[in-house]
């Protein structure tokens, strides 16, 4: 190995290593390898070490929102529990690979029947990701050779949503659910990761991109590299220009004007943010954000209550499709006429009915007024 040409052959390759990883999305490059790496989930995690201990896995089925570590723990899994022999005995299949039934006859079964020699106890593992997105003929077709096969081979579905896989899949697996990450989890991360390359930040910055991720890891990433690379230092304002959310103390400022019952400056506020291009969705999304962030001296319990009860009965309408100004505006009526009411001491009803409802009976929707009775 003392030959020149080999030595510079090896730094070469070291090179190209680096500047690989260098350029690599940072969700990758900082995508954890050990159990020990992923935070949160600490008792699916500890449910994983147990699994790990006692060399066995039964079929499992993650689901969870998006971003907080289904993929990761799989895999992390499958590599510990097969070490060295994980290229041979694994089968990875996601959303980009074809989900019909030809893949569980072809595929899936093939895999299944293969041979490979493993340690004793330890079973082939078929990792499903992005499972819900399977067709209901090819998890009909799953159904046995989960069976057949059980004695040699492992299924580990990942999904979002758990109820789009069929009832008898559900049964055969042990059902795993991930949450989504606290803020504090996700910061935790964050601050490991500015660490690691050295990004130039502050804590509020930091507090920006955890406010816009709400629990989803891979957001967080994503939002921090864009940061950086866009901007270098990783403040509040700049994270704002990059996860295009609109500015929660201008939300704030907002609702503070509702909790004061001053209409006309909060609706002013309001449809500047509309005119410098946010959607009715970004809005009420945010809104019902910074409400919740409230604390009690702010907004008192009851208050905080109602208006979240207002704010989730404007955005079922807005995704309803009736995503107008006018439906903005009249939130804000509502939001400030329950604090008004609120402080006379009278009690505020809120409204119940969905656009739905108000079809059925034959009422208008939409830019009329008539539905702010
Ligand atoms: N709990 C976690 N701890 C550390 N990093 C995490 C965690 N969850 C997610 N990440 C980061 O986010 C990226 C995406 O995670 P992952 O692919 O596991 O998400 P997922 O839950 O499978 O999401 P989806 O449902 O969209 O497939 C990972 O590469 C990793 O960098
Ligand atoms: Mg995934």
């Amino acid at each position: 190995m003392n030959n020149p040409f080999f030595q510079r052959a090896s730094e070469k390759q070291k090179e190209t290593r680096e500047q690989e990883t260098a350029n690599q999305p940072w969700i990758e490059k900082w995508r954890p390898t050990k159990l020990d790496d992923i935070v949160g989930h600490e008792e699916t995690l500890n449910q994983m070490r147990g699994m790990i201990e006692t060399g066995s896995m039964p079929n499992l089925l993650l689901s969870g929102p998006p971003g907080c570590g289904k993929t990761t723990s799989v895999h992390v899994l499958a590599r510990t529990l097969l070490g060295d022999r994980y290229k041979d005995a694994v089968l990875e299949l996601n959303a980009s690979d074809e989900r019909g039934i030809d893949v569980v006859r072809n595929k899936i079964k093939m895999f299944a029947q293969k041979k490979v020699t493993l340690p004793a106890g330890r079973c082939k593992i078929i990792i499903l990701d992005e499972a819900d997105a399977m067709t209901k003929g090819a998890q009909q077709a799953m159904r046995r050779t989960m069976e057949i096969y059980s004695a040699t081979t492992r299924f580990a579905l990942a999904c979002n949503l758990s109820d789009k896989i069929i009832e008898p899949i559900q049964s055969r697996c042990a059902i795993v659910r991930f949450s989504r990450l606290s803020d504090k989890q996700v910061l935790e991360r964050l601050v490991y990761v500015c660490e690691q390359e050295k990004v130039p930040h502050d804590a509020r910055g930091l507090e920006a991109i955890v406010f816009c991720a709400e629990g989803d890891m891979r957001n967080a990433l994503n939002s921090l590299q864009a940061c950086h690379s866009g901007f270098q230092m990783v403040n509040q304002e700049n994270v704002f220009r990059v996860c295009d959310t609109p500015h929660p103390e201008v939300i704030g400022a907002i609702l503070q004007h509702c909790l004061n019952g001053e209409l006309d400056d909060a609706c002013d506020r309001l449809l500047k943010l509309r005119k410098s291009g946010y959607s009715p969705q970004d809005l009420i999304k945010t809104i019902f954000q910074v409400c919740k962030r409230f604390d009690d001296k702010e907004m008192s319990e009851y208050v905080k209550l109602e208006f979240l009860k207002i704010i989730g009965f404007f955005h079922v309408r807005i995704s309803e499709g009736c995503a107008s100004d006018v439906q903005l505006c009249g939130m804000v009526a509502r939001l400030c006429g329950c604090s008004l009411e609120a402080k006379s001491g009278k009690s505020w009803s809120t409204p119940q009915k969905t656009l739905m409802e108000i079809r059925k009976e034959g009422g208008s929707i939409g830019v009329s007024g008539s539905e702010f009775q």
